[in-house]
């Protein structure tokens, strides 16, 4: 029998999980306080959900399967169109905008490394029903803001679709072509790009990246182009929030995201330590996306954290997660004496992190254990201590000792 895990896929231990369940509770305040609320969606969906408009980068990712009545199914690659699905199957009477965010598995068939995996967890919102750059602000100070709520430093990089895209309309390319040059623009390939298009103007917007001077430079190139126009004018609007919030950033019109559902603005966080996989952070506005689902027109913007590499980026960083350890260990030195033990072990768990011995050891043996777990006190419990309404309580930090009345101990593990 096979008792590895399949490649691609992590067990985590204790500590692990302390550490991710402290980065998830600390980022979902800060949605919370925004108003989001958690949903959670299938793990499998029928995978024509991706094929319609998540793009190729996702689509030959797939963990893609039959079932037994030959339908076509996929664990679930990203968030994003579940959720439009979610919207446009039970939540679209609902009063907008609509605020959800969610923390799952996600699940693509790449080639593990470092900060890449095959089962990866996804901590993200959606922002469904406004259509204005302060929406878009919005979800970027979120974004922000969590990073920050943990302590990590990372570099904000945003552009805006609709600028590339306008042009391309412009010069009338044909759609298929379009959608070929944004996936050559989103894996950098200069190389396949240059035999797409020969226009000198796309390279040079799409080099662009800077601080705010980059939208005077992009409106020279961009004077007829009315989309294209639009979208800087609205990248100016999103850029003139941020800077009011205080929030850094690059601009950067060589943003194109691997999905293809995006239309507007478009957003990268990235982080130094991770090596190749450092983006933890990707999202951006898709207006179209729901409309594909539910027939009616509704604008919607969001992202998603790679948490995995988001906690890997916080234990890079050494940023210290509180650990809840344990407060006592009560250990009884005589059968007749457990009963008694178990009771003081109850009342004490009202307050503290309370184990009871379970082994049956020595009393040497159970300090011995304390020791290697960090417990901070041990409540020895015997015969002649408990007739005196007492038990001893051990300071494992110093080693003193010292009698306690039962009723005292809680006051005195303080
Ligand atoms: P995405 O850029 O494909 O966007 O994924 C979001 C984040 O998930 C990435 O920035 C990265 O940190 C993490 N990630 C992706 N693949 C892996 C992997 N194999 N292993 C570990 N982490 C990974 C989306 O999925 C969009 N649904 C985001 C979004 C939400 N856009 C609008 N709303």
């Amino acid at each position: 029998m096979k008792t590895e895990k399949p490649k691609g896929t992590r067990d985590f231990t204790p500590e692990d999980m302390e550490s991710r369940r402290h980065v998830e509770k600390e980022i979902t305040d800060v949605f919370e306080r925004y108003g989001f609320r958690q949903i959670r969606t299938p793990s499998f969906e029928h995978a024509e959900l991706f094929e319609i408009k998540s793009g190729e980068e996702i689509t030959t990712h797939m963990y893609a399967f039959k079932d037994k009545k030959d339908r076509t199914l996929c664990l679930r690659p990203e968030e994003t169109a579940p959720v439009c699905r979610m919207f446009a199957e039970t939540l679209r009477t609902r009063p907008r905008p609509l605020k959800l965010y969610y923390f799952d598995p996600m699940f693509r068939y790449e080639e593990p490394q470092k900060g890449r995996y095959r089962e990866f967890w996804q901590m993200g919102l959606e922002l469904i029903g406004p259509p204005g750059p302060e929406s878009d602000a919005e979800v970027i100070s979120i974004a922000y803001e969590s990073l920050k709520r943990i302590g990590l430093s990372s570099a904000l990089e945003i552009g805006h679709l609709g600028i590339i895209k306008g042009f391309l309309e412009d010069r009338k390319i044909p759609e298929d072509t379009q959608r070929k040059i944004l996936a050559c623009i989103d894996k950098k390939d200069t190389e396949g790009l240059k035999k797409l298009s020969t226009e000198k103007t796309l390279f040079e917007l799409i080099g662009l990246a800077g601080g705010k001077e980059v939208l005077g430079k992009a409106e020279k190139h961009l004077k007829n182009c009315d989309r294209s126009m639009k979208a800087l004018s609205e990248l100016g609007e999103i850029i003139s929030i941020l800077d009011l919030l205080g929030i850094g950033y690059l601009i950067n019109l060589g943003i194109a995201r691997g999905l293809e559902y995006y239309t507007g603005m478009v957003f990268e966080m990235r982080v130094q330590g991770l090596g190749a996989q450092n983006q933890i952070c990707g999202g951006g506005r898709y207006d179209n996306l729901i409309g594909l689902f539910s027939g009616i027109s509704v604008p919607a913007v969001g992202f998603a954290f790679g948490f995995d590499r988001v906690v890997e980026a916080a234990q890079f960083q050494k940023i210290k997660t509180p650990v809840r350890g344990i407060d006592v260990v009560v250990a009884p030195v005589s059968p007749d004496v457990k009963k008694e033990a178990l009771k003081i072990a109850a009342t004490l768990r009202k307050d503290y992190v309370v184990l009871f011995d379970l082994m049956n050891r020595k009393l040497g043996k159970v300090l011995e254990y304390a020791a290697e777990t960090n417990a901070r006190y041990v409540v020895i419990v015997g015969s002649k201590d408990l007739a005196e309404g007492c038990v001893t309580l051990r300071d494992m930090k110093s080693g003193v000792q010292k009698t306690v009345k039962i009723e005292d101990i809680g006051g005195a593990l303080r």
